[in-house]
């Protein structure tokens, strides 16, 4: 049993490593009730639980708070000064007194466990619900927060829920910051005294951040110590804020939104916010990121144990020139190296020359196809590949036929410009009629042309985002929007169960674990060069898992860093995802096309470890010095070794594996030699490409199994 009673308002809420207490406290002269955190660490039976209860209070002084900290969803409203998780308004009355209306227990699905905690205003009508969900199979905790309006209410915050961080003597924090092109940036320091925002207010998740925050004592390494981590699953604005309160105690809060949005709720509706997950895990950085790969593989993806295909993408080949004749001269050359998806990117509809038109009108490209797409994807097909088509449903060019006839679709604000970003507007999904037409085409689409794929991209952020005709309602259009797009693509998949998707804003500014609910991969930034991929791919391994990293190898120079680099290096970096070719393959030698044909090879033969195995990032900072990363399934190790400076002398020259059995047999694909996964990771291995003096850019694939 997942959630435990401890007495009638503590309950402990339990993972098979982990434990969390909450209790309700009522304070004795107001009656407000505040549902707070009493615990989260190491797993504790349910006795030790019922002592934590039992514990004396964090200290709280008489002329602030840091109290709050502990709740679970601090209100605005009380003795409370921190940032709040939840604000509303009441006519020109701001904030709340809580008060507990009961709680329930409710088992789910495949051994979860729910418990809703009620409260209800003292005074207005309004209700609010935290429910938190707890699994047998993973630590992630999910959380969420639903409020009810008895009467018109507006909310300027409502978060998903608050985590309390325990007490320690020091803090860091780790999260990814980015922007086009160069997204996913890891970075980690001290946690300052204060408030931290991580945020988005663009309307996608973004490239400038990712929804999750890393909290550690300033002790946890890639494989060892304590780390919290807490995640937002949204598509759209989302905010964290990590507080460290000067009297002690450190809180993260996270939800939907971005401050200024005032979402105004008539008497009988109700806001329910996406989960806010949190894990705690005593295995480090890397322990962590594993066990955030593992739920995505039992709980979010759609098909988490699916092998990838590999992919060949036409996009940085012809950019929007897309004619039949070329693209089948690419496929042919893509399924001869064993590619087996060849999805055919921007450029074939409407009268898409640039960027400046077409996003709206879905039909054929009339100059270029005045057939019909037909006879390419067909022909694409007989060369024994699946077959993908770039769109993006939510752009809308102003010079289209789409916006001549319904200008009214566009997001917009009365009496304000409608700015243009990449020349483009966004549809507003929050709209029935938008969505209806777009799933109506979509599924044309897919049905005419029998797609396996889309690559579902969204090229701007929002801008004067608004729907006049809701009037005091419409910023509700900044969760609509996104709660739109994940009915369109759920509905879609349902008419289609054999049709993938792949998440994609401009590169990297859609990933999170909203959208990995509806996508089976997502693109993670437009910049394709090796090195600077490596560092990409070192953020995203934090959180998401290598099956739903969309990777491929492009041409060198690489288009837009001008950086040279080697084919198998590239192939390497692009072999730690999910592999596609992205070159111009009618420029590459017939021994570039031979070398790539036997590493698309290899892939394959190492495809369903690196996507689904349990993966280490073994040593130094990816794509600025000697590195690797591991992958292991079953009985296969797979491990990717890189040195992009061939001259460095420092550095370490032999590497040791993790995650193995010690005591059992391994053995090397590449001469037979065995050793036990006690040497392995005790002494490690000698990479050929770790060894000075070389060139730059050496790699290498290492695959172990084990006897
Ligand atoms: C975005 C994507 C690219 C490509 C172009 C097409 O920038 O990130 O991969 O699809 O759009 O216009």
């Amino acid at each position: 049993m997942p959630v435990i009673p401890l007495d009638d308002h503590h309950w402990a809420l339990t993972t098979p490593s982990s434990t969390y207490v909450i209790g309700v406290e009522i304070d004795p002269d107001t009656g407000e009730a505040a549902p707070r955190q009493t615990y989260w660490g190491p797993r504790l039976s349910p006795e030790a639980a019922r002592q934590v209860t039992g514990l004396p209070r964090r200290h709280v002084s008489s002329f602030s708070t840091p109290g709050e900290v502990e709740e679970l969803l601090p209100v605005d409203g009380g003795t409370r000064w921190g940032s709040p998780s939840l604000q509303v308004a009441f006519g020109h009355t701001r904030s709340l007194e809580l008060r507990l209306a009961g709680a329930e227990r409710h088992e789910e699905e495949g051994g979860a466990e729910r418990l809703d905690v009620l409260l209800a205003d003292a005074h207005h009508p309004f209700e609010v619900v935290l429910s938190l969900r707890v699994r047998q199979d993973t630590d992630v905790i999910e959380r969420w927060t639903t409020v009810r309006a008895g009467a018109e209410v507006a909310v300027t915050r409502l978060d998903s829920g608050n985590w309390f961080v325990p007490d320690a003597p020091a803090y860091r924090y780790s999260g990814v910051f980015g922007a086009w092109a160069e997204e996913s940036q890891l970075q980690r320091g001290p946690l300052p005294v204060g408030e931290l925002v991580f945020t988005s207010r663009q309307g996608i998740t973004s490239h400038v951040a990712n929804p999750w925050v890393m909290i550690d004592a300033g002790e946890a390494t890639e494989e060892h110590g304590e780390v919290w981590g807490v995640a937002v699953a949204w598509s759209g604005s989302w905010r964290l804020t990590t507080t460290q309160r000067p009297e002690g105690g450190v809180c993260v809060s996270g939800g939907f939104g971005h401050e200024g949005l005032r979402w105004t709720l008539a008497p009988g509706e109700e806001l329910v916010t996406p989960s806010v997950l949190g894990l705690y895990s005593t295995g480090g950085f890397g322990g962590a990121s594993r066990a955030w790969h593992a739920y995505a593989r039992g709980h979010v993806l759609p098909t988490p144990f699916e092998e990838r295909p590999v992919l060949y993408n036409s996009w940085e080949a012809t950019t929007f020139a897309v004619t039949e004749a070329q693209q089948l001269e690419l496929a042919k050359t893509a399924a001869s190296l064993g590619v087996e998806l060849f999805v055919i990117d921007d450029g074939w509809f409407g009268r898409r020359d640039d960027d400046t038109t077409s996003l709206g009108d879905w039909f054929p490209h009339r100059e270029r196809f005045p057939d019909g797409l037909s006879g390419m994807l067909d022909g694409i097909r007989d060369l024994g590949l699946r077959v993908g088509l770039w769109v993006e449903p939510e752009g809308l060019s102003k010079e289209s036929e789409l916006y001549r006839a319904h200008p009214d679709w566009a997001l917009h604000l009365e009496h304000r410009r409608r700015d243009e970003k990449r020349g483009q507007l966004v549809l507003n999904f929050a709209r029935d009629d938008v969505r209806e037409w777009a799933l109506g085409w979509l599924d044309r689409l897919v049905t005419e042309h029998r797609l396996d794929y889309l690559k579902w991209d969204m090229n701007r952020p929002f801008t004067q985002a608004g729907w006049p005709e809701r009037g005091a309602g419409q910023d509700l259009v900044w969760i609509e929007h996104t709660r739109g797009v994940y009915e369109v693509m759920r509905a879609l998949r349902e008419r289609h169960p054999g049709l993938r998707i792949e998440s994609c804003a401009g590169g990297g500014g859609r990933v999170d674990y909203g959208i990995l609910r509806y996508t089976d991969e997502v693109w993670p930034s437009d910049n394709t060069d090796a090195r600077d991929r490596q560092t990409v791919q070192h953020g995203f391994s934090q959180l998401y898992p290598a099956s739903a990293m969309s990777a491929w190898v492009t041409d060198s120079p690489n288009p837009t860093t001008r950086r040279a680099m080697p084919l198998r290096y590239r192939f390497h970096v692009a072999m730690a995802g999910v592999l596609g070719v992205g070159g111009n393959l009618s420029e590459w030698t017939s021994g570039e096309l031979e070398t790539a044909a036997e590493l698309i090879a290899q892939y394959k033969r190492v495809r369903r470890t690196v996507q689904h195995g349990a993966q280490y990032r073994l040593a130094g900072t990816p794509g600025q010095e000697r590195s690797a990363v591991q992958y292991v399934l079953d009985d296969q190790v797979v491990v990717l070794v890189y040195n992009p400076l061939g001259n460095a002398k420092r550095g370490p020259r032999t590497l040791r594996l993790t995650g193995l059995d010690p005591e059992a047999l391994y053995e090397l694909e590449t001469d037979g030699s065995r050793l036990h996964g006690g040497t392995l990771m005790g002494a490690g291995i000698r990479p050929a490409a770790w060894q000075p003096i070389g060139a730059d850019h050496r790699s290498e694939l290492v695959v172990l199994r084990k006897l």
